[in-house]
């Protein structure tokens, strides 16, 4: 079976080296990849926003199955492309991705059925602005589309929400629907299903941690680290989300004519009033796939043939007993302008028993490793426990550098 994964991140690194387990690929492919995984998969020099190219490139090498990883094709339709074209392809429609890249069609959804989200209303930019100093503090403001994880801010003062507003108004017309939201207090967590839009898999349960600093402090990011399972889901609360949250967004979405298939993720608080919504995304979280998928003992190929199948029904995840945790290795100034080409070193030392490490913003100049992107390499370690694996992953951590180089330290540590 030849394979095509789309992207080029730590997500799709670990999404390789999954497929790669599966006796079923004959050939494994990604577009465009990156100089990590190039003992597993083949890198295409074709963006993942290029839908016609990689469309001509499934044709002429007669993939058997397309995966997607980010968002950014999802939004451009290259599930329905493909599917047009006659080709598989695992991922959500176009229009069912709104989910994620419609923050409006998002929370019109969860508002018509039920779903529980934090209280919201959506503003032109000039009202934001018009209504800045009323408004109750802290609050969420969250611009409509698609925006590199630079669509949300949490503002606790009035002077923050109008620096966040400002960032938004400098985004231009894209810009011009502004979310107010509610702002809630509790924990987040990730929560992953597979779905072929009627029957839906729980994943393992994970957390990630976006700001960029320990303690929860400076701006967000994509994702400085995850583990997985994450202590803060009990059996109780998965069941209630299963039936609260993913089994009427499901429903939902099938009744608006998009009916959901691929991974759904739930962005969730979990407070003292119970579970919200805070977003969802039509794919697997970065880094959170990280810490997720190193678990699974299931062929994931075979899951997501069930799932265009339809015969998930037949399918049982099964997991390692062991907990994960994957910390980010980010370069200097990310989440903001970030330095590139930076010396890495230690990577062949840091190859440790239960210790996998991906990478997401690295290059090979000659036989160095070079750095290339904000988020640089993300390093999993399973262990017996979630001390354990944080133990493995950060003496792991220990032996790599490069200039500038900065992580988390408690990833995993705060429940
Ligand atoms: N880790 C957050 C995300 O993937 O969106």
């Amino acid at each position: 079976m030849k394979i095509l994964v789309v992207g080029g991140g730590g997500r799709e690194h670990v999404l390789v080296w999954k497929i790669a387990q599966s006796p079923r690929v004959t050939h494994l492919f990604c577009a465009p990849g990156n100089a990590g995984m190039a003992s597993l998969a083949e890198s295409v020099d074709i963006k993942a926003d290029d839908v016609e190219g990689l469309l001509r490139f499934a044709k002429e090498k007669e993939i058997d199955l397309t995966v997607v990883g980010p968002e950014l094709p999802l939004s451009l339709g290259i599930v329905d492309r493909f599917e047009a074209a006659g080709r598989r392809i695992f991922g959500p429609h176009r229009a069912a991705s709104e989910i994620e890249t419609s923050k409006v069609f998002s929370k019109s959804l969860m508002e018509k059925y039920g779903i529980p989200s934090p209280a919201a209303r959506v503003v032109s930019i000039e009202e934001a602005i018009q209504r800045v100093p009323t408004l109750p503090m802290p609050i969420v403001l969250k611009v409509e589309g698609l925006a590199a994880g630079k669509g949300v801010v949490v503002a606790k003062t009035p002077q923050e929400a109008m620096e966040g507003l400002e960032r938004f108004k400098a985004m231009g017309p894209a810009a011009s629907q502004i979310i107010l939201e509610e702002y809630i207090e509790g924990l987040e967590i990730s929560f992953f299903v597979v779905t072929d839009g009627t029957i839906a898999l729980p994943l393992a349960s994970s957390h990630d941690h976006k700001q960029v600093f320990d303690g929860g402090h400076g701006p967000n990011t994509g994702g400085m680290g995850a583990v997985s399972p994450t202590p803060r889901l009990s059996a109780e609360i998965e069941s209630e989300i299963m039936s609260k949250v993913i089994a009427p967004t499901l429903q939902g979405l099938a009744s608006e004519g998009t009916p959901y298939q691929g991974v759904l993720y739930a962005g969730l608080m979990l407070s003292a009033e119970g579970i919200s919504v805070l977003e969802f995304n039509a794919r697997w979280g970065d880094p959170e796939a990280q810490a997720i998928l190193p678990r699974l003992k299931t062929d994931w190929v075979e899951v997501m043939e069930a799932t265009l199948d339809h015969r998930l029904d037949r399918i049982k995840l099964e997991w390692k007993e062991a907990a994960a945790t994957c910390v980010v290795l980010a370069s200097e100034g990310y989440p903001g302008s970030y330095r590139k080409g930076d010396n890495i070193s230690g990577l062949d030392n840091a190859d440790l028993p239960d210790v996998f490490i991906f990478h997401a913003g690295t290059e090979r100049q000659g036989d160095r490793w070079v750095t290339r992107g904000g988020r640089v390499l993300g390093v999993t370690a399973l262990g017996a426990s979630l001390a354990e694996s944080r133990h493995k992953a950060y003496q792991a951590i220990g032996r790599i550098s490069f200039p500038g180089m900065h992580f988390r330290s408690d990833i995993g540590a705060t429940g």
